[in-house]
C-alpha cells in the first residue's frame, strides 16, 4: 500500500471538539451512526465526558519548569508521551486510507496503537508500514476470540510474526451493546469495507436451540471470552495480555492474580453497557487494586490535554483515544490523525506547567485536591 498523501485540514479546527464538527459534516450518516454512537440511552457516553470536566486542577505555582517533558513508561519501553490510539474497528469507513493513516500518524507522533481484531486493513501490513519508523510508539493488536479456536490461534500467531508487542485482549463486550443509533440507522458496512484480519473465517455452525433456550446465551455466548480463555491464551503465547474493559476492582485484583500484563480501565466508549460508570469515576479505585502490579491505561472521553493529565493524577501510565481518531481521518486522512494527537500533547504541556507538573510524575492526587 502506497504512504497516504497529505491532505489538508480543514479551516479553523483548532481542538478536538472542531474535529468532531468537521467530520460530522463530512461522513454519512450511515458511518456517523456507527462511530459517534453509544449503547442505550448513551448515558455512559455522556458520562465519561462529564466526569473528566467535573474534576477540576488546583495548580501550584512559581515552580521551575524548565527542561520539563512529557516522556513516560510503559511495560519496560520508554514513550515520548502517554497518548495512544485505542482499537477502533473499520476505519475505512472514515477514510480510503483506514488504519495505514491512523498507524502512519502515530508512528510520527510516537503514539502507541492498538490495532482493533475487526481492522479494515491486515494486521501485516500495518505492522510492515511502521514497525521501522524510529519515533513508533508500542504497536499492540486487540484481540477478539473467534467460535474458531484455531483460527483465533492462528491470528494470534499472524500478529506474534507480524512483529506486534502485546496483546489486549477486550473484556467488556461479550455481546454488542444495545446500539439504537446503529438500529435506526439501518448501519451496514458498505462493499469493500470489511473486518481484513478474519477473512476465510467461516460462518459459525448454526446450534440447534431447544424450546425455551436464549439464542444469546445458548448460542452467540459460546465464542465469548472467560477468564479460563485468559490462561488458555497466556499458555499460546509469549507476548503480555493486557485485559481491556475493566471496571470492577475486584476484576482488577483477579486479572492481577492471573498475570494480566496490564489493564485498560475501559467502558468501550459507552458502547457495551448503559450506564455503566465514567471511567474517571472509578479509575482511582482500578489503579489501588492493582497495588502497583501492573500498570492500568484508560479511555473513555479523553478530549484535552487536562483530560490526560487529571487521568495520570488519578493513576493511569497512560490515555488512549477512540473517537477522535476517526474525527481526524475524516478530516485529512493521516494528516488529521496527526493533528489530533499533536493537540492533545500540546495542551498536555500546557497543562503541566500551568499545574507546577515538570514531569509526569509530578502528577499526583494532589492536583485534585479541592480543599
Ligand atoms: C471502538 N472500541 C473498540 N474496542 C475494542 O476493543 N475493539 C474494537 O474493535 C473497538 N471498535 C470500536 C469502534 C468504534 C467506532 C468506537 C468508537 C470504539 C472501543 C475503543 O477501543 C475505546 O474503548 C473507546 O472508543 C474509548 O472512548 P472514546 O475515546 O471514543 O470516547
Ligand atoms: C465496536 C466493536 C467493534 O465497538 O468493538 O463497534
Amino acid at each position: 500500500m502506497p504512504i497516504p498523501a497529505l491532505q489538508a485540514l480543514p479551516p479553523g479546527v483548532v481542538n478536538l471538539q472542531d474535529h468532531e464538527d468537521a467530520a460530522r459534516q463530512r461522513l454519512d450518516a450511515n458511518a456517523w451512526a456507527y462511530f459517534a454512537g453509544g449503547a442505550g440511552d448513551e448515558i455512559t457516553l455522556r458520562a465519561n465526558r462529564s466526569a473528566w470536566d467535573g474534576l477540576t486542577l488546583t495548580p501550584r505555582v512559581l515552580r521551575p519548569l524548565v527542561g520539563g517533558h512529557t516522556r513516560c513508561t510503559l511495560l519496560g519501553r520508554t514513550l515520548a508521551h502517554p497518548i495512544m490510539l485505542a482499537p477502533v474497528a473499520f476505519q475505512r469507513l472514515a477514510h480510503p486510507d483506514g488504519e495505514l493513516a491512523s498507524a502512519y500518524a502515530a508512528a510520527m507522533l510516537g503514539a502507541g496503537q492498538v490495532l482493533s481484531t475487526q481492522s479494515s486493513i491486515a494486521l501485516e501490513t500495518i505492522a510492515q508500514a511502521v514497525l521501522p519508523e524510529p519515533t513508533r510508539g508500542p504497536l499492540w493488536f486487540q484481540l477478539y476470540p473467534q467460535h474458531d479456536r484455531g483460527f483465533t490461534l492462528e491470528l494470534v500467531r499472524r500478529a506474534e510474526a507480524a512483529g506486534y508487542e502485546a496483546l489486549v485482549l477486550t473484556a467488556d463486550a461479550p455481546v454488542s451493546g444495545a446500539r439504537d443509533r446503529e438500529r435506526r440507522a439501518g448501519f451496514r458496512l458498505p462493499p469493500g469495507v470489511e473486518a481484513a484480519n478474519l477473512a476465510g473465517l467461516a460462518v459459525p455452525p448454526p446450534r440447534e436451540l431447544a424450546p425455551g433456550q436464549s439464542a444469546l446465551f445458548d448460542a452467540l455466548l459460546h465464542q465469548a471470552p472467560t477468564w479460563d480463555d485468559l490462561a488458555w491464551l497466556q499458555a499460546h503465547t509469549r507476548l503480555p495480555i493486557l485485559l481491556k474493559g475493566i471496571l470492577h476492582p475486584d476484576d482488577a485484583r483477579l486479572a492481577c492474580e492471573l498475570g494480566a500484563a496490564g489493564l485498560i480501565c475501559s467502558n468501550h466508549g459507552g458502547r457495551t453497557l448503559d450506564t455503566a460508570p465514567a471511567t474517571a469515576r472509578v479509575l482511582a479505585r482500578i489503579c489501588a487494586a492493582t497495588e502497583g502490579r501492573v500498570p492500568v491505561l484508560v479511555d473513555g472521553g479523553i478530549r484535552r490535554g487536562t483530560d490526560v493529565l487529571k487521568a495520570l493524577a488519578l493513576g493511569a501510565s497512560a490515555v488512549l483515544v477512540g473517537r477522535p481518531i476517526v474525527w481526524g481521518l475524516a478530516n485529512a486522512g493521516a494528516a488529521g490523525v496527526a493533528h489530533v494527537l499533536r493537540l492533545l500533547r500540546d495542551e498536555l504541556e500546557i497543562a503541566m506547567a500551568l499545574t507546577g507538573c515538570h514531569t509526569l510524575a509530578d502528577a499526583g492526587p494532589w492536583l485534585l485536591d479541592t480543599q
